[in-house]
């Protein structure tokens, strides 16, 4: 089953499809989840999120490139020395970093990247990415719904500057995420993720909830 309405089905099982087929996407397509996008909120509804759709080819490797490098000088090495993450163990971290290199390697073949961007003034700030992280989200979630596969992709800004040239971006516009999007060679499924009550205080932070793990555990059952 790979399209669902279901909402808590869709976010439970949205997993980071980065294994993409180059087979393409309808713009129909694309536009639902562009206007899903711009269903989310935004500080004051100023709305400065601005979607810059890309197909071009040359524009996409040219981002890839730097993609690639950010991952050779900085993320590879950081996979290859740190511990699986709650909720995960080795087998299950060592497939995740093969699908981020593979990632790497075809980031341009994916059909069509919506790259979200902002336009401010000055540098971004954590206030700045809390009025498009909720758009972000809510494209993923329609791609989850209509069957296809994306990942949320932030890695290009460790070379924010060269990436908005190559993307073309005008002077007070910064982009915030890539996320390719394609039909996926892979399944959704259940996500991996630490216990709910080691990161939940109830009214005293360090207080775990434990009551809280009983919902992911009932989810849990087959
Ligand atoms: C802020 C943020 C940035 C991310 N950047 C990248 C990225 O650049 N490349 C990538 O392959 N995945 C990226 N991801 C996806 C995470 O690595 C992914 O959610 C994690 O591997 C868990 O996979 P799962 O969601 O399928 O369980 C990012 C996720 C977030 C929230």
């Amino acid at each position: 089953m790979n399209e669902t309405t279901d909402l808590f089905e869709a976010m439970r099982t949205m997993r980071a499809m980065r294994r993409l087929k180059p087979d393409p996407v309808p713009d129909a397509l694309i536009h639902r989840i562009l206007h899903a996008g711009t269903c989310a909120p935004s500080g004051g509804n100023y709305q400065r999120w601005r979607f810059l759709v890309l197909k071009d080819m040359a524009k996409k490797q040219a981002v890839q490139a730097w993609y690639k490098k950010a991952y050779d000088e900085v993320i590879g090495p950081r996979y290859a020395s740190s511990a699986p993450p709650p909720g995960t163990d080795a087998a299950k971290y060592a497939r995740q970093h093969a699908a981020v290199e593979y990632l790497t390697e075809h980031f341009h073949e994916a059909p069509v990247w919506i790259v979200a961007c902002l336009e401010e003034e000055g540098a971004g700030s954590r206030m700045s990415g809390a009025s498009i992280y909720p758009a972000v989200q809510n494209m993923l979630l329609a791609c989850r719904a209509l069957g296809l596969g994306s990942t949320l992709t932030t890695r290009h800004m460790i070379f924010a500057k060269e990436v908005d040239a190559a993307l073309g971006l005008p002077a007070g516009v910064q982009s915030y995420a890539i996320l390719p999007i394609g039909w996926p060679m892979g399944k959704f499924g259940p996500l991996g993720r630490g216990r709910l009550s080691d990161v939940v205080f109830l009214d005293s932070y360090g207080n775990n909830w434990r009551e809280a793990d009983a919902v992911q555990e009932a989810r849990a059952q087959p």
